[in-house]
């Protein structure tokens, strides 16, 4: 909700400041064709039930991109490029990397992600904004470098030699990457299903960060950079990693009402619930809920069902919260047998699809995006210099 600005307090521009939200809840802060959440949420105008049913990355990844389905070579040559963008990480990215990971292989895989993303800027001397043909290559080899990188990491830490990146779709590639075995066919759909359903969400924070450094006329990895940093965050991102520390701290089914009333005495939001634009359930965590089911039902990752739904019930009766995104996320990926903290870094990989087409949509109609706020400070005093200062 805004209410109306203090106009005297504003810091500047007085006169043409009109309101204020706090998190900018209700504000419109620009325009976009890329994605809509009127009533449902869509990619340039498709709904998302059938994009995500199909489970492509690479369709998906070209739509947001080039605003229309991808032709069968179309989809081909595309989806060949960014495996050939996986497989061709440049080595000086590698070798720094391999330091990194000596030096501190305890590391947030999100920050190894961050830095792996800022140096390929550096080695691709990205300095600032292309014409749209060169941000569309971009786009193309972050696509395909970014799950690279993380594979890369993930074994540079475990004192293995980065291992080829496996033949197939995006999908299936970076689940036999990250599981180190080939996946079951139903492993690769459903996991696809989780890339096209994180691949896009509007002004979400990490977007619009990404959005506001490509405004001021920087290059498309310093926007990647400051996204990906935003999406660490466990109130944006972060918060599927969060969501399964947290089934595995309550334990039963049967500890699920006690723990979640010590969290709204104490305050704290319950991770995988709640979100800024959807107030009656998210679409996505409705469609993967349900995926979710069918993939565990009978399997070992089948205990975790009991809890969330004990807590899916609670929520919804005492705060009429409904899950997010996040929520069947996590369950799907641990039902996968991926660990823990890779789950962060596969949505970096998705969202880079939707990161990417709005950068190059910033870039394409551009105005700095530069807001006003509001000035709670002191009062105008005069300085006294240092000299006669006690
Ligand atoms: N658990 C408990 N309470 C929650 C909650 C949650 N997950 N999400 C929101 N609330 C509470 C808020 O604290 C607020 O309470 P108040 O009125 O007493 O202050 C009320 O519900 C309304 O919150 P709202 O304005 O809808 O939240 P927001 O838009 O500022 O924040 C999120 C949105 C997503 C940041 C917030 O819901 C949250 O922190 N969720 C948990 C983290 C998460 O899952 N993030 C992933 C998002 S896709």
């Amino acid at each position: 909700m805004t209410v109306p600005a203090p106009q005297a307090q504003t810091s500047s521009a007085t006169a043409t400041a009109t309101a204020f939200a706090r998190g900018l809840a209700g504000v419109i802060a620009g325009q976009t064709a890329i994605c809509s959440l009127d009533g449902t949420l869509r990619y340039r105008g498709y709904a998302i039930e059938p994009l995500a049913r199909a489970g492509d990355f690479e369709e998906v990844a070209w739509l947001l991109l080039h605003g229309e389905l991808p032709t069968r070579t179309q989809h081909a040559a595309f989806s060949e490029r960014l495996a050939a963008a996986a497989r061709s990480l440049d080595p000086a990215v590698i070798d720094a990397l391999g330091r990194l990971a000596a030096a501190s292989p305890q590391a947030s895989v999100m920050d190894a992600l961050r830095t792996g993303v800022s140096m390929l800027g550096l080695v691709e001397q990205d300095d600032a904004p292309g014409p749209r043909p060169a941000l569309l290559e971009q786009a193309e080899r972050l696509l395909g470098a970014t799950p690279a990188i993380l594979a890369a990491w993930l074994d540079l830490t475990s004192g293995r030699p980065p291992r080829p990146w496996p033949r197939g779709s995006m999908a299936k590639a970076l689940l036999e990457r990250l599981t180190g075995h080939e996946p079951a066919p139903e492993h690769v759909a459903i996991f696809g299903t989780t890339l096209v359903l994180y691949a896009e969400h509007e002004f979400n924070a990490s977007t619009f960060a990404a959005r506001t450094v490509a405004s001021t006329g920087s290059d498309m990895h310093s926007a990647i950079t400051a996204a990906i940093g935003a999406l660490k965050g466990p109130l944006h991102g972060g918060a599927n990693e969060k969501v399964l520390e947290v089934l595995g701290e309550i334990g039963g089914a049967d500890r699920a009402e006690a723990w979640l009333h010590e969290q709204f005495a104490a305050k704290r939001v319950v991770m995988g619930f709640g979100h800024r634009v959807y107030k009656d359930g998210d679409v996505r965590a409705k469609l993967l809920g349900a995926m979710c089911r069918d993939l565990v039902r009978g399997t070992a990752a089948g205990r975790l069902e009991d809890l969330a739904d004990r807590i899916e019930r609670v929520m919804l009766e005492k705060k009429g919260l409904k899950p997010n995104l996040d929520w069947p996320a996590a369950r799907v990926y641990h039902a996968l047998g991926l660990p823990v903290k890779v789950f962060t870094p596969i949505f970096v990989v998705a969202r880079m699809s939707g990161w990417t087409a709005h950068v190059i949509e910033q870039i394409g109609d551009n105005r700095i995006i530069r807001p006003l706020s509001i000035y709670s400070g002191a009062a105008p005093r005069d300085y006294i210099s240092i000299a006669v200062r006690d």
